[in-house]
């Protein structure tokens, strides 16, 4: 296993742009694969997720090519997509493998979807459900894991109250919908991010959004258009918060997404009391700005479930800024984080705790945290929905603590640059390129990389 020693550091200071939305990105790519005509976009996020859409979508026989900083899409429409050669190998993206589904849902021959190891043990039951009840031949893997199966033709148009907040199922129901004959509509309790409404309606589909309700008309064509991609919130909260950690710090982080069903983070952190500056906002298809940020003191604050699907993937960052705030950060409604690359709760928890903090499960039906949850980890009845709750004033020590993913590693490099002593993470072989891309960064903001070191 390979590992890295991180130093801490003082402070973060200078400015910085912030790399593609992954989100966005992946949508980008596959609705530009199948609308009619040249899609260009600009800042397309260089991953290995979102470079698994692509080559799924060339396997399909999309041409897909780069020049310079962007990625020229010939769309093949609607319905034109070729049957892959063999099964489609989707690394770890979940993303790919949810939202991919609705569109095979259209398509005219049978596919197979797999993933590595990772990606095999993630739920897929939320989208297979749903895409069965519109008539699609789909079919999971045992206990509803991949590889997902799926045999497209004709699709039925339905309407379907989530029983999970999901972007993902969201997206896939309304790719789906775009071939279904009729109106589909897709209704939340609470809202997640909306890329994919606008991604699509930039298309020009014809999409309808009323608050939590989505209606999707099926038939026409998606046009092609040119889009430039936001900056990833998910990768500047951990700047931001290294910001609000380090004493002294001052940056600035150009080109953000602040689409608000997305950027709950940044509200969290103010509410927080970190000291952040949203300015020069512009609206392409999504709202951008760009953030300033300055070291201030941050207190403890409580986060409710239906902020969840806002800031899902940003809990573990605030696992580390709600450990070194004031006062307590309680969090609730987070189950839907076990399921992610990794199960992140049990993994901020284990790793984090061997550097100090003190992080307690609750019953939140009790509303008591003083009543301390018996939690468990094989355990996944939907009553018990975990509620986290992360004591403060914490001083983070020196630790040898595990990665798994790449939230979960800059995750805790930023908690090892405040540290008093050398951490050594282990598992940095699962980290990407978009790790490397954060590596980059941090050490364009003077975090000393050079004894950010392999070992
Ligand atoms: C995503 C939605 C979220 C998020 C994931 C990306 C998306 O997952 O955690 O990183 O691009 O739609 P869920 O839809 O499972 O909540």
């Amino acid at each position: 296993m390979k590992s890295k020693t991180i130093v801490p550091i003082k402070r973060l200071n200078g400015e910085i742009t912030m790399p593609g939305d992954k989100s966005i990105s992946h949508r980008a790519v596959m609705v530009g694969a199948i609308a009619k005509g040249k899609t260009t976009i600009n800042g397309l996020l260089d991953c290995d997720d979102t470079n698994y859409t692509i080559r799924a979508f060339e396997d399909m026989g999309v041409e897909i090519r780069k020049k310079e900083s962007a990625t020229i899409i010939t769309g093949n429409s609607l319905r034109g997509l070729k049957k892959p050669k063999g099964p489609i190998y989707l690394g770890n993206s979940g993303t790919s493998m949810r939202i991919l589904s609705g569109i095979l849902a259209g398509q005219g021959f049978e596919t197979k979807l797999v993933g590595d190891k990772s990606l095999s043990n993630r739920p897929m039951g939320r989208v297979a459900k749903p895409l069965s009840l519109m008539g699609v031949d789909i079919k999971t893997g045992p206990n509803s894991l991949p590889p997902l199966v799926i045999k497209g033709g004709k699709v039925k148009p339905m309407s379907y109250r989530m029983p999970i907040p999901s972007a993902q199922v969201k997206s896939a129901i309304l790719f789906a919908g775009l071939y279904a004959d009729g109106v589909t509509t897709v209704e939340e309790e609470f809202k997640s991010r909306d890329h994919t409404e606008r991604m699509l309606k930039y298309f020009g589909s014809n999409l309808k959004v009323e608050n939590l309700k989505v209606s999707m008309a099926g038939g026409g064509e998606l046009r092609a258009r040119d889009l430039e991609i936001p900056g990833d919130v998910s990768s500047a909260s951990f700047f931001i918060v290294g910001a609000a950690i380090l004493k002294g710090s001052e940056i600035a982080l150009k080109n953000v997404g602040i689409n608000p069903t997305r950027a709950g983070i940044l509200k969290v952190l103010s509410r927080m009391g970190v000291e952040l500056e949203v300015f020069n906002k512009r609206e392409l298809f999504e709202p951008v700005a760009d953030i300033r940020v300055r070291y201030s003191g941050t207190k403890g604050v409580d986060i409710e479930e239906q902020e969840m699907p806002s800031i899902i993937d940003e809990i573990p960052i605030i696992f580390v800024l709600a450990a070194l705030s004031r006062g307590t950060t309680r969090i609730r409604g987070a189950q839907e984080l076990r399921v992610k690359e990794t199960d992140r709760i049990k993994s901020m928890k284990e790793n984090l705790e061997k550097m100090g903090a003190r992080i307690k499960f609750f019953n939140p039906k009790v509303n008591d945290p003083e009543k301390i949850y018996n939690f468990n980890y094989a355990d996944n009845r939907p009553e018990h929905k975990h509620a986290i709750e992360i004591c403060g004033g914490v001083k983070f020590h020196n630790a040898v603590v595990d990665v798994s993913d790449l939230r979960a590693g800059a995750t805790l490099v930023l908690a090892a640059l405040t540290a008093s002593g050398q951490t050594v993470i282990f598992g940095v072989e699962h980290l990407d390129r978009g790790y490397e891309q954060f590596e980059k960064r941090l050490k364009a903001l003077g975090a000393d990389i050079e004894r950010i070191r392999e070992i």
